[in-house]
C-alpha cells in the first residue's frame, strides 16, 4: 500500500471520532501493520503539519490545528443549505476530481465536498497538471447533480468562477479578473483555475464536479520552473497568509448561494456577473483553438459558454475551446 494511502487511514481514525485517543497497539491492530511502523507514519503526519499529541500511557490523539482543512474545522459555522454538508479530506491523493467522480458514482449526495491537503496528480485543463504542494493551497471538488441538459454544463463553470473570485475579494482583499474559459487572473498572473468534469448520456446530466484549485500561501520557490504563464498566490500578491479554511467556506457560502440562484433564474444573472469580472470583454484578442487561430473583438459569452469573437474579417466566430491571449 502506497505510504500515502497509510497516512491517510491513520488520520481516517482519528478522523471518526475527533475526541478519540488511539494506542499505538490499536492502531497497528486496526491497519495491520507493525508499531514501529505505525510511529513512522505518526512522526510524516506531524512533519505536515498535523498536531498528533502523545497522551502519556493511552497513546495518539489529533489536535485540530488552525488552518488544516480538516471536516471539523470547514464545517464549523458554515451554514450553507447543500455545499459542504459532507466533507471528504484526503492529506494526500491523486486528484479531488477523481476522487469526488467515484464519490457521485457511488450516490454521494449534492453538495459533498472533497479536500486534499496535497495532489499528487493534481489535472488542469488540456491534459495539463496543477501544482499542488501541502499545506498552502486549497484543491476542492463539489459534486452537483443539476438537472439539465449536457450542453448547459458548461455555464457550471462561469458559476465556479463567479463564487471563486468573489472569496478572493471577500477573505484576501483582491480584485481578481476572469479570462475565458476558466482562470482566475490578478494582474494578469493565474491565481485559481477551474476543471470541471461532467457525467452525462443524451437525456441529461448525472452529475458535475466542480474542481477548484486556489493558489493562498504559496510561496515563489513552490512554483514549478516550467509554468507556460505566469501565475501568482495571495501570499506573492499581498505579502500575507490567507486562513486555507476561510477561504473554503467562503467559496463554499458563495456556491450555495450561486447555484440556487442559477437554478431559478437561469445562466442570465452568472453570465452578467462573469462578464463584469471579465478583463477581455470588447479588447482583441488572439485564440489559438490547436487547428485554428482566430483574431478578433470579444463579444461576451453564448448561452453554453462559448466565446463570441467578431472577427477581423467581419462574421463572428463562436469559440468552444482554446487560449485566449491579448492582442491589443
Ligand atoms: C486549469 O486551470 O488548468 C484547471 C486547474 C484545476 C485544478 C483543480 S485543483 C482541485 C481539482 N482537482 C484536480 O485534479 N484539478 C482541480
Amino acid at each position: 500500500m502506497a505510504e500515502h494511502t497509510m497516512r491517510q487511514q491513520i488520520l481516517e481514525q482519528f478522523l471518526a471520532d475527533p475526541e478519540v485517543i488511539l494506542s499505538g497497539e490499536d492502531l497497528s491492530q486496526r491497519l495491520g501493520i507493525s508499531r514501529a511502523a505505525v510511529w513512522k507514519h505518526i512522526r510524516q503526519l506531524r512533519t505536515l503539519g498535523y498536531q498528533i499529541d502523545a497522551v502519556p500511557s493511552r497513546g495518539y490523539r489529533l489536535t485540530t490545528q488552525a488552518d488544516l482543512l480538516l471536516p471539523a474545522a470547514v464545517q464549523s459555522g458554515l451554514e450553507t443549505i447543500s455545499i459542504g454538508h459532507r466533507v471528504e479530506y484526503f492529506a494526500e491523493t491523486d486528484s479531488t476530481n477523481l476522487r469526488a467522480m467515484e464519490l457521485a458514482e457511488q450516490g454521494a449526495q449534492e453538495g459533498t465536498v472533497v479536500i486534499a491537503d496535497c495532489q499528487n496528480g493534481g489535472r488542469g485543463r488540456m491534459g495539463r497538471r496543477w501544482s499542488s504542494p501541502a499545506g498552502v493551497n486549497l484543491y476542492t471538488s463539489i459534486i452537483l447533480r443539476p438537472d439539465m441538459a449536457p450542453i448547459q454544463a458548461a455555464q457550471l463553470t462561469f458559476l465556479s468562477a463567479v463564487a471563486t473570485a468573489r472569496a478572493f475579494e471577500a477573505v484576501a482583499g483582491i480584485e481578481v479578473q476572469v479570462k475565458w474559459p476558466n482562470d482566475i487572473l490578478v494582474n494578469g498572473c493565474k491565481i485559481a483555475g477551474l476543471l470541471n468534469e461532467l457525467s452525462a448520456e443524451t437525456e441529461g446530466v448525472h452529475h458535475v464536479v466542480l474542481g477548484i484549485g486556489a493558489n493562498l500561501n504559496m510561496s515563489r520557490e513552490q512554483f514549478p520552473d516550467d509554468l507556460r504563464r505566469p501565475a501568482t498566490s495571495v501570499l506573492l500578491e499581498t505579502g500575507q497568509t490567507v486562513s486555507r479554511v476561510a477561504f473554503a467556506q467562503e467559496l463554499y457560502r458563495q456556491l450555495d448561494r450561486l447555484y440556487p440562484l442559477y437554478q431559478q433564474q437561469g445562466f442570465v444573472p452568472i453570465r452578467l456577473a462573469w462578464e463584469a469580472l471579465f478583463y477581455l470583454q470588447g479588447h482583441k484578442v488572439e485564440v489559438d483553438c490547436g487547428a485554428d487561430v482566430f483574431t478578433g473583438m470579444v463579444a461576451g459569452l453564448a448561452d453554453d459558454g462559448a466565446l463570441l469573437l467578431d472577427l477581423e474579417q467581419g462574421g463572428q466566430q463562436v469559440i468552444y475551446a482554446g487560449d485566449v491571449s491579448v492582442a491589443d
